[in-house]
């Protein structure tokens, strides 16, 4: 036990000298005086076992489970207006309820995982990473598979993930869907290093904001940053229409702080009051604009009604956010017209509506985001994003397949791009989309994930889901024409990939 943990330590140290041969000796006498305190040093401990410790999962799931409630989706396919019955979306997931994640203290188990450990598995990740030319268009590309780099982390490894998206543990058996790396035609991703984008997100706020797809996003974002962070550092709680993963390592100690220093930041070096201090939030709006589904415990609503022109209500929650990452979509693909309120309100129970096109009501409710963020966003503080379209696989034949169940029985991304692909995405709102983006004031990056989502056929999280706050038994597994979700995904899986293009424009950022 002892000598595993001296090994842990020392190793980091030589390669800390190594890097630091110039440092005044003092320093490398002082880190000596640390390396006593520290070998003694209970709180310090948990923290030197933090990557040999297991998650313990299968609480956190526990409580999510019976939390997390469905997508019941039946899909009709009718003049392109697809019928889905999100209502219970994100329902009855007790969001008024607080969790908070915390890890447990094993000390048993704890040790165990250490003693098998042979090295360190901390990296010395300073290396700067290479960025793409900021004219480089990083949507023309392809997909390439590459399982020494992809999935950039474990199913099993980031324990905040959702039993929605778990498709591994709840039966998947195909795992090739994981190992898929988007290469940009005319330039490369950098690699991604979790540790510089926390180094970004330091003192700062990250919020998903709008339907279950950015909710999906936001869960790869938490899992891409919170493998870094020892555990005890990060909890997750909800309340209302927020989900805030935060990321917190006390300030308060200058000691234990210099010690966690040479532990976990490596790029940290002799500063080493600067903490880590950020939150990855997600908040629950998926029409951005105020309608009658905004209830994060209770949407179950047969009339969607919209409120095109009410934002503020939403908006005060997302000033003073660092950056800013909105969607909205799926729930436009209800129904082929929208409803929009007519007048009164919500909460007296007025339910007047007139029903419009769906691509008039986008752009009514997009030109209103816009003044908001026109309006509310500091651009010197604020980076703000909007990702496109993330499309459905509903009909096998669309791909040629048709043998198929949906996306149910797709192992394979389709790779040829020459032939014409038409999955039911609406190309219009797509437009809009982009048109009001490009002509606002604060300058808004459209993260274009449509296109080489529509080639993830194979990435859904199909029958190996949650419905209705439970697992779908094997009876429906085996029904995938009526139970396949073809509209979420795996994790990890695609939505990484959109992440990548975000930590590319955010580690652009000066
Ligand atoms: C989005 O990316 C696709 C390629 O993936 C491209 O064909 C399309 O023109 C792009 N759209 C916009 C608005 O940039
Ligand atoms: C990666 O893929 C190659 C080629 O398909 C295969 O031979 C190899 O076993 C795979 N490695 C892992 C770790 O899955
Ligand atoms: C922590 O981050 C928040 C923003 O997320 C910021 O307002 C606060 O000042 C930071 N705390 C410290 C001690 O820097
Ligand atoms: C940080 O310190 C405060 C007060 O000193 C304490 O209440 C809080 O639990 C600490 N947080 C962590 C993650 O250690
Ligand atoms: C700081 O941490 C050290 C080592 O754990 C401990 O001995 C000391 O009492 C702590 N000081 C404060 C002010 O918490
Ligand atoms: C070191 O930390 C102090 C206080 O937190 C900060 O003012 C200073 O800029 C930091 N220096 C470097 C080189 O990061
Ligand atoms: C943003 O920064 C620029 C240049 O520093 C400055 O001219 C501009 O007024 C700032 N804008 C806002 C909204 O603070
Ligand atoms: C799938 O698309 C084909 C061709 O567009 C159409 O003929 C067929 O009816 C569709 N199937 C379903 C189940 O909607
Ligand atoms: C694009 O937006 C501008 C105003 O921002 C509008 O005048 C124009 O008609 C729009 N074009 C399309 C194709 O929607």
């Amino acid at each position: 036990m002892q000598p595993t943990r001296r090994k842990i330590f020392t190793e980091t140290g030589i390669m800390k000298h190594r890097k630091n041969n110039n440092l005044p000796i003092f320093v490398v006498v002082f880190s000596v005086f640390l390396f006593g305190v520290f070998m003694y040093n209970e709180d310090v401990k948990s923290i030197a076992e933090f990557p040999f410790s297991r998650p313990k999962s299968s609480e956190i799931r526990d409580v999510q489970s019976k939390q997390e409630n469905p997508v019941r989706e039946s899909i009709k396919e009718k003049e392109n207006a697809v019928s889905l019955n999100t209502n219970d979306e994100e329902a009855d997931q007790d969001l008024k309820k607080s969790i908070v994640v915390k890890d447990k203290e094993d000390e048993e188990e704890q040790e165990e995982e250490v003693e098998r450990i042979e090295l360190p598995v901390i990296e010395e990740d300073d290396e700067d990473i290479e960025l793409p030319p900021e004219s480089c268009d990083l949507f023309d590309g392809q997909w390439v598979f590459e399982n020494k780099t992809h999935p950039l982390y474990k199913e099993d490894e980031c324990e905040f993930l959702t039993a929605q998206v778990t498709c591994m543990r709840n039966g998947r058996k195909d795992s090739l869907y994981q190992n898929w790396r988007w290469q940009p035609r005319d330039c490369n991703l950098p690699k991604y290093k979790p540790r510089l984008l926390l180094e970004k997100l330091r003192n700062k706020r990250l919020m998903f904001v709008g339907d279950s797809l950015n909710r999906n996003q936001w869960e790869s974002m938490v899992c891409l940053v919170q493998s870094v962070v020892p555990p005890g550092r990060k909890t997750w709680k909800k309340s209302g229409s927020l989900a805030v993963f935060r990321i917190e390592v006390n300030g308060s100690n200058f000691t234990k702080n210099l010690m966690k220093c040479h532990l976990w930041y490596s790029h940290c070096q002799l500063n080493c009051s600067k903490d880590y201090n950020a939150t990855v939030e997600f908040y629950w709006a998926p029409f951005l604009v105020r309608s009658n589904s905004d209830d994060p415990d209770m949407h179950s609503i047969l009339n969607r009604i919209i409120m095109p022109e009410s934002i503020e209500e939403h908006g005060k929650n997302w000033k003073d956010v660092d950056y800013l990452v909105f969607n909205t979509y799926i729930w436009w693909m209800n129904t082929f017209n929208m409803k929009i309120f007519r007048r009164g309100s919500f909460d007296r129970g007025d339910t007047e509506y007139d029903e419009i096109e769906r691509p008039v009501a986008y752009d009514r409710v997009l030109t209103t985001w816009s003044k908001w963020v026109d309006k509310n966003i500091n651009p010197n503080r604020t980076m703000v994003f909007f990702i496109s379209m993330s499309p459905l696989h509903i009909n096998s034949t669309d791909w040629n397949n048709p043998g198929g169940i949906k996306c149910a029985l797709e192992k394979t991304p389709i790779l040829d791009q020459s032939s014409f692909l038409y999955v039911g995405t609406d190309r219009r709102l797509f437009v809009i989309a982009s048109n009001i983006t490009e002509n606002m004031k604060v300058p808004v990056h459209l993260i274009n994930i449509t296109k080489l989502s529509e080639y993830r056929k194979d990435a859904h999280t199909s029958v190996y889901t949650i419905r209705q706050g439970k697992m779908l038994t094997s009876d429906q597994q085996a029904e995938p024409a009526t139970y396949a979700d073809c509209i979420h995904w795996c994790l990890p899986g695609l939505p990484d990939t959109w992440n990548e293009f975000l930590y590319t424009r955010i580690m652009a950022r000066s």
